[in-house]
């Protein structure tokens, strides 16, 4: 018999990078593979979620079971999600650029002699914020990510706090670890009640037990 103990409830992932145009043909990019939300995607599908899965561009295939809004920028991204509630379960696992170019250019930035141009950046929207914060509208279970560089647990419960989400994976992306683009990861999950260290393994593995993890909380909720 298959195992679906999230049957009936709907998910909404977010994966990958965001690319922010500069002008048409340029945009600024960050390193992140869409590997770990992918594989998010992937084992809530395996175990009855109907998901939707809004990724940033990625080499990744779609993972087999889920509904993929392929989008580019974070504002883009904002607006697949909104269009996805309502949900149960939202987990942000994307990069998603902070920051945008203010006015792009419609026509490519040309040499002219002048020097380099300057570009001015301005900020884009916290989706894994917004969903937090929906109101009526705000999924039961909110799981953001946190990549870290050295006091992660700390860190992380803040910004458990200061999103408003209900759990945070977090990973540190020190110098010398391969986390961004690697195959494996290593995280601690924060919730209310304390932060629970997991074993490296790999990101099929971490989606795996993040999902179980997340069937468990519907069937016996934990803070
Ligand atoms: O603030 P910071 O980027 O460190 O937070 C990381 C978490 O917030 C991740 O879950 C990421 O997907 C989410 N996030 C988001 N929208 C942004 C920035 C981050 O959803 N604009």
């Amino acid at each position: 018999q298959a195992h679906t103990p999230l049957s009936g409830k709907r998910a909404l992932v977010t994966s990958g990078p965001t690319h922010e145009p500069i002008d048409p043909v340029r945009y600024i990019a960050n390193r992140s593979s869409g590997k770990q939300g992918h594989a998010i995607a992937e084992a809530l599908a395996r175990l009855g979620a109907a998901v939707t899965l809004v990724s940033g561009p990625t080499r990744l295939p779609d993972p087999p079971g889920c509904a993929v809004v392929a989008i580019e920028t974070a504002r883009e991204m904002l607006a697949a999600c909104e269009a996805a509630l309502p949900v149960d379960i939202a987990v942000c696992a994307a990069a998603v650029a902070d920051w945008r170019v203010a006015g792009t250019s419609d026509r490519k930035l040309k040499k002219d002699g002048g020097g380099p141009p300057s570009l001015s950046l301005t900020e884009n929207p916290d989706i894994l914020a917004t969903l937090s914060q929906a109101g009526p509208r705000r999924p039961a279970l909110v799981i953001g990510f946190a990549a870290e560089t050295g006091d992660v647990v700390a860190y992380a419960t803040a910004k458990r706090a200061r999103k408003g989400c209900d759990w945070i994976v977090a990973n540190d992306v020190s110098l010398g670890t391969t986390t961004f683009g690697g195959a494996d990861n290593t995280v601690h999950v924060i919730r209310a009640d304390g932060a629970e260290a997991w074993p490296t393994m790999g990101k099929d593995a971490v989606g795996a037990r993040l999902a179980e993890a997340i069937a468990a909380h519907f069937q016996t909720p934990t803070p």
